[in-house]
């Protein structure tokens, strides 16, 4: 699916961004567990993500209409938009539910960080599987 990109504007670069990897061999070419990397106000953790050669699923596109961007938000919160009501009901369909559960699509850099997201090793499997 591709990304649907938002016209939202960007601030520069300089949001230090953290990405725990679960499983990286499954989202990236490049095998490191932990990815640093820098982000600009306005655009979403999955952009950033994708940007970066970080694969993770999205198979809606970046809409919230599925639960496969699904992230644990390790620290940072503050620095992200808040999860509005669609995103906390698309999220609670996603496997591994926890406390820090979000979209990475939904997940609009807003402060100026540091922000750790982990990305779960069923990420790329999610998609997958058979719909019920
Ligand atoms: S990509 Fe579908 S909800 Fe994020």
């Amino acid at each position: 699916m591709t990304l649907k990109h938002n016209d939202r504007p960007r601030g520069p670069a300089i949001v230090p961004i953290t990405f725990l990897l679960d499983d990286p061999a499954s989202l990236s070419t490049d095998p490191s567990k932990e990815r640093r990397l820098k982000g600009g106000t306005g655009m979403s953790l999955l952009e950033l993500a994708l940007e970066n050669g970080i694969n993770i699923e999205h198979a809606c596109g970046g809409v919230c209409a599925c639960s496969t961007c699904h992230v644990y938000i390790e620290s940072g919160n503050e620095n992200l938009s808040e999860a509005s009501e669609s995103e906390e009901d698309r999220v609670e369909e996603a496997p591994g539910l926890q406390r820090n559960s979000r979209l990475a699509c939904q997940c609009i850099i807003e402060g100026n960080g540091p922000i750790v997201a982990r990305v779960p090793g069923w990420n790329r499997n999610a998609i997958k599987e058979d719909p019920h």
